[in-house]
């Protein structure tokens, strides 16, 4: 048997025995328990200290295991796993019965479950293995910056309660698209690789934006309160526009700043220049890793140019940054 043959071995053993799996998916790495443990769905909450009010996302094989833990399994669930599972859209539909063994806590005693089918080969190759639907949360500890490598997940979760499986960097970058088909119109609740015009090319029907999302515009949000602090780095990070630079590196006096700029441009010391791609998809991709290495550069503050927003991707990245940068 090859090494990684026999991680998954290892990984869906130590799921059985109710203990924690954290596994690569196409957009963060996963923190994974058999999601009809209670026990080892509560030993989720507690490694990643995360609110008990906020519900995790189930992962699945597929249409066939979801319909485990959801109440009814709907034509436009179907179209849409047909179109992206595996993939990063994860579907909100009402959750199977209180006499069904899933745990109250997965849906934060809501009405309501996620699921969600990665791909991503180890993680499906885990799935089949262990043969149910597993709890997946991005393995970070609550309100830091998701994991896009296994190095990242074991700086969160250095003890051994946590077994990780090694799949090299996320090539997604960012986490799935939430879509809510719980109720008369679908919503999605939190933006991603999956765009809303996909969506609505799919089901024929409009789409709206709502829930998590964070208004990625200058207009004046609706609900400040949707705007949490989220995928942080510990340093004081904020977002400038483009024709800011480089004034903004005056604007509030000395101290030395990590400047995340789109492109290469000429940065004067002490100050640091990490260069972002171009590219959407490849901004995505390294965000998150870019976000970490700007917090471990010891700098005062991260100064980060403000994305375009003329993609749904962009918007995505827009919404990050601003969770990123919330005070
Ligand atoms: O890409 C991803 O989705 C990653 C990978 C590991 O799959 N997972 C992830 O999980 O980001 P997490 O737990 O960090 O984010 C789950 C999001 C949260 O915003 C949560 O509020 C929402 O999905 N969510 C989960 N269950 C829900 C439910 N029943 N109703 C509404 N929103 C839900
Ligand atoms: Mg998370």
């Amino acid at each position: 048997m090859s090494e990684a043959a026999h991680d998954i071995r290892k990984a869906a053993e130590l799921l059985r025995q109710g203990r924690l799996v954290a596994f690569p998916t196409e957009t963060v790495y996963g923190l994974g328990a058999d999601a009809f443990n209670e026990g080892a769905v509560r030993a989720v909450f507690e490694i990643k200290g995360r609110p008990p009010i906020n519900p995790l996302i189930v992962h699945v094989s597929g249409p066939e295991m979801a319909r485990r833990v959801v109440a009814d399994w709907p034509d436009r669930a179907d179209a849409l796993a047909r179109e992206f599972w595996p993939g990063p859209l994860t579907i909100v539909l009402p959750r199977a019965s209180a006499r069904s063994r899933l745990p109250a806590i997965i849906t934060a005693g809501g009405p309501n479950v996620a699921v969600r089918c990665p791909d991503h080969p180890v993680a499906l190759a885990l799935l089949f293995e262990f043969g149910g639907p597993l709890v997946g949360p991005s393995a970070n500890p609550s309100g830091t910056v998701s994991p896009t490598t296994a190095a990242h997940v074991r700086a969160g979760f250095p003890g051994p309660e946590v077994f990780v499986l090694d799949g090299g960097a996320c090539r997604g970058g960012i986490e799935s698209t939430v879509l809510s088909l719980a109720g008369d119109v679908p919503r999605i609740l939190r933006p991603g690789l999956v765009s809303a015009v996909e969506i609505e090319r799919v089901l024929g029907e409009r789409v709206e934006l709502g829930g998590e999302v964070a208004g990625a515009t200058d207009a004046p949000m609706e609900s400040p309160g949707l705007l949490a602090r989220h995928y942080a780095p510990r340093t004081p990070a904020r977002l400038f526009e483009s024709r800011e630079w480089p004034d903004v590196l005056e604007e509030e006096g000395g101290g030395r700043a990590v400047v995340i700029l789109i492109g290469h441009r000429e940065v004067p010391a002490p100050h640091v220049l990490l260069a972002m791609p171009m590219r959407a998809e490849d901004y995505a991709a390294r965000l998150y890793a870019s976000l970490r290495e700007a917090d471990a550069a010891g700098a005062e503050r991260i100064l980060i140019e403000r994305p375009p927003e003329d993609s749904a991707l962009w918007e995505a990245i827009a919404d990050r940054l601003l969770r990123a940068t919330a005070d």
